[in-house]
């Protein structure tokens, strides 16, 4: 049950969705492979949470497939679920609502409809509170989420997406909300974990990955992109991402990302 994809790989082929007439991808194809931190880069609106969502089968594509670990999961949220852990861009919770952090957690594990003897309590217990301890939170597991700082916040959010240990994380967002401080811890954990399992992050605030990016996803209403920083991070793939606010100062590239959340 926690053995894990010796390489996660996600397949991307001819893929073209869209929301109604306006299509936000046409025929879109790559591979993603790891371990290892992928960084998905572009302006708000150039479709990184599409992309996130159709790959977790969310999004029913017009055209193409996904395949994930070997299994063709398009339009199929339940078996990408299995396989996936993901923290979406603003979690939908209503933080009025007491739940502690165990139970966000322990919510997680009983969704999945286990089997009844992995479902004890006790067994429940020592899934969560592992997790709890991994993400540095065993502190803070019976306190409310509301009571929380920005990234206490998003790691309960993440201590849920890997309970199940997937051998695939998608993060979407993951600094938006976190002070600068908790930023860099953020990172830091996210690159460790990075190192056992495929993890796609997105980032309006890519500086603090960027020396644990394996791969980088250039998209603007398509994928610009796929590769490592070296053969991507270049002033004419920047600008056909990013338009007029890539400038080169000084032999090095400059991006006015001016993004909302
Ligand atoms: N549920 C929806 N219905 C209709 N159009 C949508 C929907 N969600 C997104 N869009 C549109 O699809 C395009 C891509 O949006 P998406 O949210 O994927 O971008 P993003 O790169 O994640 O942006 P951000 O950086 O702001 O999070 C945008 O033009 C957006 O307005
Ligand atoms: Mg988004």
């Amino acid at each position: 049950m926690h053995r894990m994809a010796k390489k996660p790989y996600i397949t991307v082929e001819s893929l073209t969705v869209g929301y109604g007439k306006e299509l936000v991808f046409r025929d879109v194809s790559f591979n993603l492979s790891g371990p290892g931190l992928v960084m998905v880069l572009g302006p708000n609106g150039s479709g990184k949470t599409t992309l996130f969502k159709s790959i977790l089968g969310l999004i029913p594509p017009l055209k193409g497939r996904v395949i994930v670990n070997g299994l063709e999961v398009t339009g199929k949220p339940e078996l990408a679920g299995r396989l996936i852990g993901y923290v979406p861009q603003i979690p939908r919770v209503n933080t009025s609502f007491p739940i502690s952090v165990r139970e966000i957690v322990e919510s997680a594990v009983v969704l999945r409809r286990p089997p009844p003897r992995l479902l004890t309590p006790s067994r429940v217990r020592e899934m969560v509170d592992k997790i709890l301890k991994q993400l540095g939170l065993e502190g803070v597991a019976d306190k409310p989420l509301r009571s929380l700082s920005g990234g206490q916040r998003q790691r309960a959010f993440l201590a849920r997406a890997l309970v199940w240990n997937p051998s695939i994380l998608i993060m979407d967002e993951p600094l938006s909300a976190i002070d600068p401080r908790g930023k860099e811890e953020m990172v830091s954990f996210i690159a460790k974990i990075s190192e056992e399992r495929l993890t796609v992050v997105s980032s309006h605030d890519p500086g603090l990955f960027l020396p644990y990016i394996k791969i980088l996803v250039l998209v603007n209403r398509g994928v610009v992109a796929v590769g490592p920083p070296k053969e991507t991070l270049r002033i004419e793939v920047l600008r056909r991402v990013y338009g007029g606010g890539v400038t080169l100062i000084d032999r090095c590239v400059h991006v006015v990302d001016s993004h909302v959340h």
